[in-house]
């Protein structure tokens, strides 16, 4: 019989901790109930004591979220622990998940602590964490290279103090699949619970993440942390999808199966790249625009004569949306509402009703709302929920070859005053994000801006991004509109309503 592997995402923990991914309360809200739809077993939510923003939203997330674990992570302190409780304890299923290092490197010149007193420190924490909680995952950080009796030990250690999960986090992405595969054997065969999840954490750092996953589950690994589009620290953490399709293509091999809802992989991606602002590069397994495309024409003519010739699973398994429909301005709300229903998507009324706003304006400006349209607009909504202090009233701009760029643009603060300004800028965008800084008077710096075209077409819809920094933190701001000037600055409103409404971050070692 197949095994069940459990899929622990951390997208909102590892992923969202790594720059340029960070989300504000509404996009983690938005992100954890895609989350619970893609059928992921337990959601990391974040790690309350970093701040009491990341306390808060895990908390949101624990009372929200009925389907999936909700867990909260925490360092082999009481404060911490206590913490993390006090925000997953809404949770229908919470989890605690405690982490100490336990490689040489990491013992002596992070912590400072002798091997036994890292074990000592994990046999109470792990005690405390479990006088808490029922269900207590350990995880040794730098697991794969430690040495393999200590980890072993330290591992017993947390079991016998209650711990139902222990995790072999290859935290620097340097061990190979064949390396990992045997940690996991070896750490399988010593363990004293055979009762208890083994999971496995790989980062990317040398590209191999997701295959040394998948080496740690033929090894015997019952639960895999990853995220989604493999974001996280450096080089990112193990993707969700690759190593989901991958036991499900080759079920063959693996005999085994996740809880994944395939069908929603490529909707969770798309909105987490819609909130993040980080693209996904075409060439992507599963979710890459080109991951389906067949451009050569030998390749062509054998998918014609039959799929199955270079396609070894198909896009609709992942939710990849093959047929185009097109609505227009004359669509009713019915119309509207029967084809988010047709892609896929479950909206709260409210937020139907505020993307059916979006889809009027935009369609009275371009002729033909594709599927791929109506996906921004949704992300669009999904992303809205932020404090608009300041709003766009009005904007000209004049450039040329012959004259220097000039915007003129208003905005409006608080609902109330309209507060207007004029800058010269190197370019159009340069002048009119130049006029809203002198509106607003921040200290922000524009570290990088993007447009692209949704959809195909000469009225197609710009996607603008744009990150700043603030206050040591990186907040990606987004923009939509067929005018691609308009698109850029409602993106770098978007980005200051959330630097100035976001609390910031402690600094934790
Ligand atoms: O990479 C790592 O070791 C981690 C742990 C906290 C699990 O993220
Ligand atoms: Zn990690």
């Amino acid at each position: 019989m197949s095994r069940r592997i459990k899929i622990f995402d951390t997208t909102l923990r590892d992923g969202e901790q790594s720059p340029g991914c960070s989300m504000n309360f509404s996009e983690k809200m938005e992100m954890a109930r895609q989350l619970e739809r893609l059928g992921v077993d337990i959601i990391e939510a974040g790690f309350p004591v970093s701040s009491p923003d990341d306390f808060e939203s895990v908390k949101a997330i624990a009372k929200a979220i009925k389907g999936s674990t909700i867990a909260g992570l925490a360092r082999c302190v009481e404060g911490d622990i206590q913490r993390a409780y006090d925000a997953v304890k809404y949770a229908q299923s919470p989890r605690i998940h405690v982490f100490l290092a336990t490689s040489d490197i990491h013992m002596q010149y992070k912590l400072k602590m002798t091997p036994d007193q890292v074990v000592e420190r994990v046999a109470k924490m792990v005690a405390f964490a479990r006088s808490l909680c029922p269900d207590v995952e350990f995880s040794a950080e730098d697991a794969s290279r430690s040495d393999q009796d200590f980890l072993v030990h330290v591992f017993n250690t947390a079991i016998a103090a209650g711990a139902s999960t222990i995790n072999i986090p290859d935290t620097t992405g340097y061990s190979t699949p064949t390396e990992m595969y045997d940690l996991v054997s070896y750490v399988k065969t010593h363990i004293q619970n055979p009762h208890v999840d083994l999971s496995v954490h790989n980062h990317n750092d040398l590209g191999l993440a997701v295959a040394t996953s998948l080496a740690c589950i033929r090894a015997g690994a019952t639960q895999v942390e990853c995220t989604v589009n493999g974001i996280g620290e450096r080089a990112g953490n193990a993707a969700l999808e690759e190593i989901v399709m991958g036991l499900k293509t080759r079920q063959g091999y693996y005999d085994c199966e996740t809880g994944i809802h395939t069908k929603q992989i490529y909707r969770t991606s798309k909105l987490l790249s819609t909130i993040t602002g980080v693209p996904i590069s075409p060439t992507k397994s599963i979710v890459g625009a080109n991951a389906f495309a067949h451009e050569s024409g030998i390749h062509q003519h054998g998918v014609l004569a039959n799929r199955m010739t270079y396609e070894i699973m198909s896009p609709e398994d992942v939710g990849v949306n093959q047929n185009k429909m097109v609505l227009g301005k004359h669509s009713g709300k019915h119309a509207f509402i029967d084809r988010i229903e047709e892609l896929g998507y479950k909206m709260e009324e409210a937020d139907v009703a505020e993307a059916f706003e979006r889809f009027k304006v935009l369609a009275d400006r371009k002729k033909e709302i594709t599927d791929r349209d109506i996906e921004a607009l949704i992300g669009a909504s999904a992303v809205a929920n932020v404090k608009e202090t300041y709003k766009l009233k009005s904007f000209v701009v004049n450039s040329g070859t012959v004259i220097s760029a000039t915007a003129v643009v208003k905005l409006e603060k608080d609902g109330q005053e309209e507060i207007e300004q004029v800058a010269r800028g190197e370019g159009p965008i340069d002048a009119a994000f130049k006029a809203i800084d002198q509106i607003v008077g921040c200290h922000s710096k524009l570290e990088n801006w993007t447009i692209n075209a949704v959809t195909e077409g000469e009225d197609a819809l710009g996607e603008a991004i744009s990150k700043i920094s603030c206050n040591g933190n990186l907040v990606t701001g987004r923009g939509l509109s067929p005018d691609i000037l308009e698109a850029s600055i409602k993106s770098y409103l978007n980005a200051i309503n959330k630097a100035i409404n976001a609390a910031p971050k402690a600094n934790l070692e």
